[in-house]
């Protein structure tokens, strides 16, 4: 089959070298891709969220499937835009209708969902400009530090977590003023909880469901988690405290309640849910028993996560293409998924700078150095010559596999380093935390 798959990033290079594996495929393309996608199917020079042009393509090409990478193009409704036009109708699309995409696209529609069906959450209340003063009063219930949430997708960016009163009631105002424009016109408040954060994935067909290896990614930019936000500095996967008991309490108090949920208020949802959660441990444990901890959904995502998919797909067996026919044709109870027993650990080579101001446009060399580890592409593009060059903040993923996740990271680590553009940026401490 022919299969279009749309996006630009890590994730996609790993979908598409995930992807490009399978005996079902005779054909990838990606749209827009980088030059790391390019080294496993045709790029297109289509924006992934220009569905004209993405229909005039998938129809001339006579493409059979269609997966969705970003979040972008669900919440704007492609899979309702396909199921909508006669002559596209029968191509499935991977990734949910724009209702289904609401879990990420509105931090209050996935609240009071997750309120409605019971699904284990941090406290919340939503507020407007007309309902400011409710909200300060709100905040002044609650405990530092404060969590505050635009409703809408702000490219990761709408998430803040300040430590006092008066700085979160002056952010809250700001919100509310149009900080994130109309994203912030609504905010959600919540309790803040403490605990170890771990990104559990399915592929559902909208009754059944598969679960995905689990991955923890590292989100700041230093050292030890400090410094600012990125979209992420590397991953690992598996998660040591999500043992078997652990996964199960995840899959009987999260997984199974959402995926009911949504097929209850009829709402179609084919594709990838990414269950962003926060352990929190009994008062008083201590890390080694992290796993007798309590699975909180903090976020879901309507796609996979960044540089979450990096080593997801690393450690998934046999054929991702089978399980989207699964998907497709709403059979795919009776697909099977099994994972690679090795860990994968992903290091995130970023520009100088990042995640404030930096450069494009850097020649990357030593790609040829690399030995034992798979190079993702994030932010890269083909230069006119021909040569590998920068082209983003997130640049470059090197995973890798080893019998535990400290020997993952030393490969990673020992690969990173052979690969040069000028300011180049990693951490050497990704998985440190839980791993040691
Ligand atoms: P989100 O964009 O919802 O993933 O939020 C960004 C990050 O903020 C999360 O990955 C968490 O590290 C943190 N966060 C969000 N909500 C909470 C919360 N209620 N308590 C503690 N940390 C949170
Ligand atoms: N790694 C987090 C995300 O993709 O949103």
């Amino acid at each position: 089959m022919k299969l279009l798959l749309l996006g630009s990033g890590g994730r996609e290079h790993a979908l598409a070298w995930k992807i490009a594996q399978s005996p079902n495929v005779e054909k990838l393309f990606i749209a827009p891709g980088n030059a790391g996608t390019a080294e496993v199917g045709m790029n297109i020079a289509l924006k992934a969220d220009d569905f004209e042009g993405i229909r005039a393509f998938v129809l001339s090409e006579g493409i059979n499937m269609v997966v969705v990478g970003p979040e972008d193009p669900l919440v704007k409704g492609i899979a309702d835009f396909f199921r909508r036009d006669s002559s596209l109708a029968s191509i499935p699309v991977i990734g949910p209708s724009a209702a289904g995409a609401r879990l990420e696209g509105s931090k209050d529609f996935a609240k009071g969902f997750m309120q409605r069906h019971g699904i284990p959450t941090a406290a919340y209340r939503t507020f407007t400009r007309q309902t400011l003063d409710e909200g300060k009063a709100f905040l002044r219930t609650l405990k530092a530090p404060y969590v505050l949430k635009a409703d809408g997708l702000c490219a990761g960016k709408g998430v803040l977590i300040v430590p006092t009163l008066a700085e979160a009631e002056r952010e809250l105002e700001a919100m509310l003023g149009g900080m994130f424009g109309s994203a912030s016109d609504s905010v959600v408040i919540e309790e803040y909880l403490s605990g170890i954060e771990c990104s559990v994935f399915v592929l559902t067909d909208g009754r059944d469901y598969k679960i995905l290896p689990e991955a923890k990614d590292y989100k700041r930019i230093g050292e030890g988690d400090t410094g600012p936000n990125t979209g992420g500095m590397g991953s690992v996967s598996p998660v040591p405290f999500a043992s078997a008991g652990w996964m199960q309490k995840v899959e009987d108090r999260i997984i199974r309640p959402t995926i009911n949920g949504l097929r209850e208020e009829g709402i179609d949802y084919r594709g990838f849910i990414f269950f962003g959660l926060m352990n929190v441990l009994p008062e008083g444990a201590d890390k080694a028993h992290a796993s007798d901890g309590d699975p909180y959904v903090i976020e879901y995502n309507v796609r996979m996560g960044d540089p979450e998919t990096e080593t997801v797909m690393m450690r998934l067996q046999g054929d991702l293409v089978d399980l989207f026919k699964g998907v497709a044709q709403g059979d795919l109870a009776r697909r099977s998924v099994a994972f690679d027993p090795r860990s994968a650990v992903c290091v995130m080579l970023v520009s100088g700078g990042y995640p404030g101001h930096y450069a494009k446009g850097y020649p990357i060399s030593g790609l040829a150095d690399v030995e034992g580890s798979v190079v993702f592409h994030a932010g890269t593009a083909l230069s006119a010559d021909g040569s590998i060059v920068t082209n983003g903040g997130r640049v470059l993923a090197v995973c890798s596999y080893g019998a535990d996740g400290i020997e993952a990271l030393a490969a990673a680590q020992r690969n990173a380093a052979r690969i040069h553009f000028t300011d180049r940026y990693f951490r050497s401490d990704i998985g440190k935390d839980i791993l040691d």
